[in-house]
């Protein structure tokens, strides 16, 4: 394997606008009207500036820079977005700027339980939004249910049952009146181990989860509008927001990263769900190469806006925004829950003074109302309506619930399930005479009931203390987080939590199984030393592995737990092991015990994972999830990519320089040739797959050095894509175009039906010598076939021209390279029995 070449200046920081520099300019602005001439000036010449950025940036590939593009592009109706555009241009035209500057702001509205309110232009007709959360179900509020979350999804690897899901989560969002839908999450994308809200996304693939978040995308928007969230490079908790010290403030950490890493992975699955049609783009709470996100005019206005041609609006996280005229020049159009910046009348002032172009000002009231209508929310309900603000006073009950969603529920709690270890046959269980029970996750938590005015969220529900709670309202570290939650995990804790109907546990499932079978239960949910009856035909231990938003995990694996399965090893020769795990939770504290036999990774099911892990255990489903993530050996087998970057010197300005370059999760154990436990991609099932009759049929041809592919978004010169025909919403037209498939056929050598997952991985050709990335071999396609015994299904993997490019940072374009291109398809990253290749 190759050696991560380490850029030549990483230590380099050359925001030509930093963070802190554009929040004077803002405060600076505000304070003294009499500037104004030199703020004009400085706004005509942002530009040029610009031009000279990205020259320097071309010059100096590496840097981690983060120039400045303005002016900001224009929504101007792109594609299916050109009715909406015209009423919303013309409803904009009536707007007073007062009006324009009231709805880009979020505004104290206490009559709904709604997590954010936006504001509205009642004159004419505009009532402003409801924004809610998240992406695994309708939070914080009754008559809803409790989705499967991201990462389980991720681990069903089933794009079809990811659109299904949304769908129905959607639909709850709108009876309930929430308009904008606080998800899908597809940043962070897992680029360290211990990230506390990896569980959020799909996983640590950007093409796992772009594929998968189109889909929910698609799937949410048939009822409210999605907002992705969070753009981007938001990859910890730790120091993610601003923290007052002494007086002084400690900025949120700087992502540093370089202009192609930014492509290949973290741009990538944001690129997708725009193609997709997002509505909403939520900007993050980190800063980028020095800038905040939600003032970031290279990420908002030259990467979203520009080259990915996004016509929505962009909403900044909550508390996310630390600017008021430069956050408005740089591209955020909303700012939540509430803003200091926006909420005098400033945007309104700016544009009568000059300090803001009035263009802009139009233009982020003409994406907030053109998202409105194109995503049908002119006919949704009152705002957060089935939504009580405090739900321990009598309230109407709206259930949002379809019953239709029922069996697909079961079925995202089903698929998420990984089996990693299956000896002898342990599973499926065969109508056990006597079943041993463990673990406090095997029962339901013992209070789920709101607390105080609000529903609970996850992180209060395990029973924080008081240091814990402090340390979440002033940002500053969290003492001693949890690595448990006392009670089945269904969900991880922070603003991705749900709120489940019910809670069916693996104990009341195995009970229910246990009557029919003629089966003695004996359990003990609370001790890490129990007692094991001799005649236990098997012992099922369930513990879990708990994370939540505000702090990154504070380890891999829980050693309590690990003693409660090495303690029940000890005495019994079946010891099957499930843990509900909110990302990787390593195993090797007893993996290679003989005594234990079976090891399934349960995730974060939602409302039905008892009923869920009883099918699977019981054989009436094999399981069919895979991992998307890598299960290191060691918590050291991570290496740099274990932990969040520390802000170890107490600096008030903390760094964290993505130097891997791509190389995340399983590319970077490939790039540093190390062995994982259980490598991405990776799962079992109860029956056994052959693959055969690899077909490729590939015909991408070398972008020509002469072709111009970058869309126009460049500094300066134009601000929008309107008059070429060659960028549709989502970027390049041709990027998505095919260039060919590779097929395979599956065949089922086993005894009982299974759905495979086969997975399409390509060996890029090398890329220039100047880059951060070795080369690996990364996904670019999957497939979730259900195959009979002695039956074979034959798999074919969509190539996009995206898929089979690299993001060139001298001319700043997506090209095919030229070269061999290596093909594997296979069971995981590691096990790809099939291989081919093609040359460009
Ligand atoms: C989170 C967002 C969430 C918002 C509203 C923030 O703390 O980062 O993901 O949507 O709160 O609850």
């Amino acid at each position: 394997m190759e050696q991560a070449s380490q850029p030549s200046n990483v230590n380099e920081k050359g925001p030509l606008l930093g963070g802190a520099r554009q929040s004077k300019f803002a405060v600076f602005c505000g304070q003294h009207k009499l500037v104004l001439i030199p703020v004009t000036v400085m706004i005509l010449l942002l530009p040029l500036l610009g031009l000279l950025a990205l020259k320097k940036r071309h010059a100096h590939a590496m840097n981690f820079t983060s120039p400045v593009v303005y002016p900001s592009p224009q929504g101007y109706g792109a594609g299916n977005w050109s009715t909406a555009y015209q009423k919303a241009q013309s409803m904009v035209a009536n707007m007073s700027f007062e009006e324009m500057n009231n709805v880009t702001m979020g505004v104290v509205d206490g009559s709904n339980g709604c997590v954010g309110v936006s504001g509205s232009a009642p004159r004419l007709g505009f009532p402003g939004y409801c924004l809610h959360d998240a992406g695994n179900g309708v939070r914080n509020t009754d008559g809803v249910n409790g989705y499967a979350s991201g990462l389980h999804i991720g681990a069903s690897w089933n794009a079809t049952l990811a659109y299904e899901r949304a769908q129905f989560m959607g639909a709850e969002f709108r009876r309930k009146g929430v308009n904008v839908a606080l998800g899908p999450v597809v940043g962070p994308i897992g680029r360290i181990a211990e990230g506390g809200r990896n569980w959020e996304a799909f996983g640590a693939d950007p093409y796992l989860d772009g594929i998968l978040g189109a889909q929910s995308v698609i799937g949410l928007q048939e009822s409210v509008i999605a907002s992705v969230k969070h753009f981007v490079a938001y990859e910890q908790e730790s120091n993610r927001n601003p923290i007052a010290d002494s007086g002084n403030t400690i900025l949120s950490t700087s992502a540093n990263l370089d202009d192609q890493t930014m492509h290949e992975l973290y741009l990538w699955p944001f690129q997708d769900l725009v193609y997709a049609g997002v509505g909403c783009v939520m900007c993050s709470y980190n800063r980028i190469n020095s800038t905040y996100a939600c003032e970031n005019s290279k990420t908002i206005n030259g990467l979203l806006k520009g080259e990915l041609n996004f016509q929505g609006f962009v909403v900044s996280d909550w508390a996310g925004q630390h600017s008021g005229i430069p956050s408005a020049d740089a591209g955020l159009d909303m700012a939540m829950p509430t803003t200091t910046y926006w909420n005098e009348r400033q945007l309104e002032q700016a544009v009568n003074s000059g300090a803001l172009n009035k263009t802009r000002l139009m233009d982020m009231a003409t994406r907030i109302v053109a998202t409105w209508y194109h995503l049908g929310q002119d006919q949704a309900l009152a705002l957060g309506a089935g939504m009580p603000p405090n739900l321990l006073l009598p309230h109407n009950y709206t259930d949002a619930k379809d019953p239709a969603s029922k069996s697909s529920l079961l079925q995202q709690a089903l698929e998420g399930h990984v089996l990693v270890k299956n000896l002898n046959g342990a599973l499926p269980l065969d109508k056990p005479r006597v079943l041993s029970i463990f673990g406090y996750d095997a029962t339901a938590q013992a209070t789920y009931v709101p607390d105080g005015q609000l529903f609970p969220q996850s992180w209060e529900v395990i029973g924080l203390g008081l240091p814990q709670l402090e340390g979440i309202a002033s940002n500053a570290p969290v003492p001693d987080p949890p690595e448990i939650q006392n009670g089945t995990l269904v969900v991880g804790g922070g603003s991705g939590s749900n709120t489940p109907a019910y809670i069916s546990s693996p104990y009341d499932a195995i009970q229910a199984r246990a009557y029919n079978d003629d089966t003695a239960l004996f359990f003990d949910f609370t001790s890490t030393a129990p007692s094991v009856i001799a005649s236990s035909d098997a012992c099922l231990v369930f513990v879990n592995e708990y994370s939540s938003e505000v702090w990154d995990r504070p380890g891999l694996a829980d050693s309590d737990s690990d003693l409660l399965v090495t303690n029940v090893a000890s005495a019994c020769n079946n010891t099957i092991v499930v843990i509900h795990s909110a990302g990787i939770r390593l195993v090797d504290a007893w993996i290679n015990n003989p005594n234990v036999t079976a090891v399934l990774y349960a995730h974060l099911p939602g409302q039905d994972a008892g009923r869920a892990v009883a099918q699977i255990l019981y054989g009436d489903v094999s399981p069919s999830g895979r991992l998307p993530y890598t299960v290191a050996k060691q918590a050291s087998d991570f290496g740099t990519l274990l932990g969040p970057c520390q802000n170890q010197k107490n600096s008030l300005s903390p760094q964290c320089d993505f130097t891997e370059g791509t190389n995340v999760d399983y590319r970077s154990f490939l790039a540093r040739n190390v062995t994982p436990r259980y490598e991405f991609g990776y799962g079992l099932t109860y029956t056994t797959f052959d693959y055969s009759g690899l077909e490729i049929a590939v015909n991408a041809t070398v972008t020509p050095n002469a072709t111009m592919v970058a869309p126009v978004y460049a500094n300066g010169t134009t601000n929008d894509n309107s008059n070429n025909t060659n960028i549709v919403i989502g970027g390049q037209r041709s990027l998505f175009e095919s260039v060919g498939t590779v097929r395979a056929t599956i065949s089922n050598t086993g005894k009982v039906a299974a759905a495979e997952v086969p997975q399409l991985y390509l060996q890029i050709p090398a890329k220039s010598s100047n880059s951060s990335n070795p080369t690996t071999r990364v996904l670019r396609g999957f497939q979730k076939v259900m195959v009979q015994p002695n039956e074979t299904a034959q798999v074919s993997f969509n190539l996009r021209r995206k898929d089979v490019s690299t993001w060139d940072v001298v001319r700043q374009a997506w090209v095919v390279p030229s070269g061999k291109f290596q093909v594997f398809v296979g069971k995981s990253v590691l096990d790809t029995p099939l291989t081919g290749s093609f040359t460009t």
